[in-house]
Parts: structure tokens; sequence; C-alpha cells
């Protein structure tokens, strides 16, 4: 019998390039340049796995194409907005993801990240790149203990825990929490955490407030300019759920007008292109989308792609599917 088709719209991970090469027949995508739409249309028309990532934008005029031979989209990602997942449904298509596997180094990041902006870390090495430093100054670059302090987390799922994790266990941080759902009370009890009632009260609470929730229209500037003006002055937000999260014009405004301190940011509002506001701000910390971006991480996501499209293309139903 002859071997599925997939195709896989970036580079992936080499290991997981090799064992997609031993079981498929797989075009892979060496030069790492992103396929244009009609390159993605001809691969639903092709193969019978498209093996995409967050970078992809699958829209419904992509999924709406007649006469597709793919049956499944395993998506190389936890977060899934870049596909119309509507239109996937309605043409019958099965949508994965990748979750678990990246929780702690996105979790990771997200500290890192809430260090930075709180320690000034980024303003110091500029500093230093920048031969200005010209020696140690006990008022030299201020910034806020972080230790004992209250973090807030908005969307409270599988990274928001693990972060909450490492700032209460690690860092004695107080955790506050706003999520639609309520999580088992073994999780809370652990934490000691606080559940607030709105998105509102954990914002005037918190010194750092951290974004675990999804993109896509139903969270789209669910950080405002009127939720960045109710935060604390000394507040820090940390963003590494998705860019269109937070408007980033009226956070710019919120770092350089002083309604907020800091901000760490590893997801931006139509990335790879960041507002250049951002650039000439001392107050902001800036990673490229980093969260996932460990050895140990790519491989595991790049194995729970191929693990779901195994299951599929062996009649069984994938672990991980959305749709
Ligand atoms: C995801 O998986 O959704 C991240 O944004 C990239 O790892």
């Amino acid at each position: 019998m002859s071997k599925p088709k997939v195709i896989v719209t970036r580079k992936w991970p080499a290991e997981v390039e090799a064992q997609l090469t031993s079981l498929y027949d797989v075009q892979l995508n060496e030069n790492d340049i992103p396929m244009t739409a009609n390159e993605l249309k001809q691969a639903l028309l092709t193969a019978d796995g498209l093996l995409t990532t967050v970078t992809d934008s699958i829209t419904a005029d992509i999924l709406n194409i007649e006469g597709k031979r793919t049956k499944i989209i395993g998506n190389f990602g936890v977060g899934y907005n870049n596909i119309d997942i509507n239109a996937a449904k309605n043409q019958g298509l099965i949508v994965t993801n990748t979750p678990h596997v990246l929780t702690d180094c996105t979790a990771d990041i997200a500290m890192l990240l809430l260090l930075m902006s709180a320690r000034r870390a980024s303003e110091g090495e500029r500093l230093i790149l920048q031969q200005q430093w010209t020696g140690w100054k006990p008022t030299q670059l201020i910034g806020q203990k972080v230790t004992g302090k209250t973090l807030g987390l908005i969307g409270f799922g599988r990274i928001a825990q693990a972060m909450a994790k490492k700032a209460h266990h690690g860092f004695g941080m107080k955790i506050l929490f706003y999520a639609p759902s309520q999580p088992a009370q073994t999780i809370i009890d652990d934490l000691q955490a606080v559940r607030c009632e709105t998105i509102e009260e954990l914002l005037t609470e918190a010194n750092f407030v951290s974004l675990h929730c999804p993109g896509g229209d139903g969270t789209r500037h669910l950080i405002n300019e009127e939720r960045l003006k109710i935060m604390r002055p000394s507040a820090h937000l940390i963003n590494t759920a998705r860019g269109d999260v937070v408007d980033s014009t009226a956070l710019i405004r919120a770092l350089k007008e002083g309604w907020i301190t800091g901000a760490g940011l590893d997801v931006f509002e139509g990335e790879p292109n960041i507002n250049p506001d951002f650039l000439s701000l001392d107050n902001v910390t800036l990673l490229p989308h980093l969260g996932s971006a460990t050895e140990e991480t790519r491989t595991a996501m790049g194995n729970c792609v191929l693990k779901n499209i195994s299951a599929f293309f062996t009649g069984q139903n994938p672990e991980d599917r959305v749709v």
C-alpha cells in the first residue's frame, strides 16, 4: 500500500523530519520560506495531511478550495487561531494541535519576561552593549522586587498554572487569576490562589499581570486603553499568549505616559511586524515569540503531530483533535 502524502509548511526539527520521511511520502520545506495562499491551496489538493504551524494563515478561502485531498491538518503549535476552525469544521476536516508539551517552556519565558521587566534587564544590557556603563552606582537602574509580590493571571489553563507554580513556590508570589471556568480545588489549594470575579478586579490588585488566554476574535484587544488605565502605575504586563489580545497602540501610550511601569512581550499584533514605537521605549522587553523555543519542546511538538497523524492514518481518533 502506498504511503500517505503529507506536506510540511515550514522547516521542522531534523529528528522529526527524519521520522516523517521514513513514514510518509513527505514534502518538506527545506528553505523554510512561508508558503503563499496559492501554495497552501495546492497543498490541500495534493496531500492527505497538511502539517501547518502558527505562522500559516489557513483562511476559509484556502480551506474551501474544491477537490481537496487533505483530510487532516496537523498544526505544530498549541494555539490554532491561525486556522479558520469553523471553515475547517464545515469542510469536514480534522484539525489537531500540540498541547501539554510546551507548557513548562512557555511558562519559563513568561517568568523570564516578568523578571526582566521588573529588574530592567533589557535596559541594563543595552547600557553595556552601547558601551555607556561607567560602573556601579547606588541609584542606577533601580527596578522592583519580585519575591512576595502579586501575580495576576488572565486565563488559568496549563501554561498559566505552570507559571503560577514557579512564581508561588519559587518566588513566594501571591496568585490571583481570572478564568471562565473553576479549576480543581487541589490546584487552588496548592497555589493558595484567589479567583477574581472580574478582569478589572485582577488588574487593580496585581503587581504583575500575565496573559494566558487564546487569541482570536473573542479576546482581541481584551487589554485596551480603559483596562491599562486601571492597572497600578507600578505594574508590569506580560504577554506570551497572542499579540492581538493587547491593543498595542494603547500599550505604547501606557508605557510612554506611565500608566504602567513596564511590559514584557513575546508576541505581537501583526507579528513579525512590530509597531516601531516599541523599539524606542526603554521600559519594554521584547522577545521574538520564543515561548516554546527549546530543543526538547520543539522536538516534542513535532512528535505530537506525528502521533496525531499516525492515529488518523491508522483509522483511530487523534488524541489532540480540536475539530
Ligand atoms: C503555540 O504553540 O501556540 C506557540 O505560539 C508557538 O509554540
